[in-house]
């Protein structure tokens, strides 16, 4: 068995990775999460689950015999990184920080970690290669860090890491509990409660969405395949679609006629953004998943999530 460590399991890409690798039956997962924002009971059951910050040093002994450490655990809401840019910083850049130390002491094989497209808020380039940094939020900016720390920790000791650029994930487990949730989730909400979801700005920009079975295949590929390692990859699915396609699309598939209400746009949010995905595509990685199967799934899981009355 490959012994992997999660944190942010109880998260949406932490959880349906734990769950894609115990499927395989030839993994064993330990997941941490100070549960901030994840669900303990969307962790699965084949999870030894602890509950910790990974600021804490406390972590370093849940590391000993890990042989891959997939780092999610990150304050990622955009809005409440801008309100508080000392937690963020603390959490996404002084947490990972702690994250790359206990892997290096516990002499992992290899930390696969998250970026965010959102480093490329300031860039016009479209479709968007890895080479393009231009972060401006709080957010990107800590982000951005993880990339400079790991070159640091390969140069000094060695350690071997691959970074994920996340373009717009989506699928079930989708967090909908933030303050201003992923369009997916808050519209499929909204319409099948029979509410008028909002739209921030005109509904115009653009957004490449990627399916999370899609990401954890690449997430997969990542244990094996030396030629992810020391890179970074764009994961997204290398086509946008602008918010007003988005609510057509989901509308129809619920069959409701609601028309969204337009309110003023968030400030600092990119015009559009799409993926250059030739890198994972050099190493035989493509997105499968088609949009209307995984907005399919995504309504599937909102409705039972409505009828255990959770939302
Ligand atoms: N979902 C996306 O579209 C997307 C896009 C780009 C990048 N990312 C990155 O991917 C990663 C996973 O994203 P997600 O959508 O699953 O987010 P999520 O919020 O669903 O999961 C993050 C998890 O980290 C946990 N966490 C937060 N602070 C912690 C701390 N100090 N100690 C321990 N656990 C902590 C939270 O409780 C949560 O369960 C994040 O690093 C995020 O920045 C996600």
């Amino acid at each position: 068995m490959t012994n992997i460590l999660i944190t942010g399991v109880a998260g949406f890409i932490g959880s349906n990775l734990a769950d894609a690798l115990l499927k395989k039956n030839e993994f064993k997962v330990r997941g941490i999460d100070n549960l901030a924002y994840g669900i303990k009971d969307q962790i699965p059951s084949g999870v030894e689950f602890h509950k910790l910050d990974i600021r804490d040093k406390g972590i370093y002994p849940y590391f000993e015999n890990i042989d891959y450490v997939f780092h999610f655990a990150a304050k990622n809401s955009i809005i409440d990184c801008q309100n508080d840019p000392v937690e963020t910083s603390d959490i996404n850049v002084t947490g990972s920080l702690n994250v790359f130390e206990a892997s290096r002491r516990a002499g992992v094989k290899k930390v696969i970690y998250a970026e965010s497209s959102a480093i490329y808020e300031g860039s016009n380039l479209l479709p968007t290669p890895e080479t393009e940094l231009k972060p401006e939020s709080f957010y990107a900016v800590s982000k951005l860090s993880g990339m400079y720390f790991a070159e640091a920790y390969k140069r000094f000791y060695d350690l071997k890491t691959t970074a994920l650029r996340y373009f717009c994930v989506y699928g079930p487990r989708q967090d909908y509990r933030r303050t201003i949730p992923p369009v997916f989730s808050s519209f499929i909400i909204k319409l099948l409660k029979g509410e008028q979801p909002t739209i921030f700005g005109t509904g115009e920009k653009r957004r490449d969405f990627i399916y999370v079975d899609d990401i954890n295949d690449f997430h997969i590929q990542c244990i094996k395949d030396e030629r992810t390692t020391g890179k970074v990859f764009n994961l997204g699915s290398g086509v946008n679609y602008s918010i007003n396609e988005i609510y057509k699309m989901i509308s129809g598939l619920l069959g409701t006629s609601i028309e969204p209400k337009y309110l003023e746009d968030q400030k600092g949010e990119a015009l559009a953004n799409l993926a250059d995905i030739s890198e994972a595509k050099k190493v035989g990685w493509y997105p499968k998943t088609e949009l209307r199967e995984g907005l399919q799934n995504s309504i599937k899981f909102i409705k039972n999530e409505i009828s255990k009355g959770r939302v």
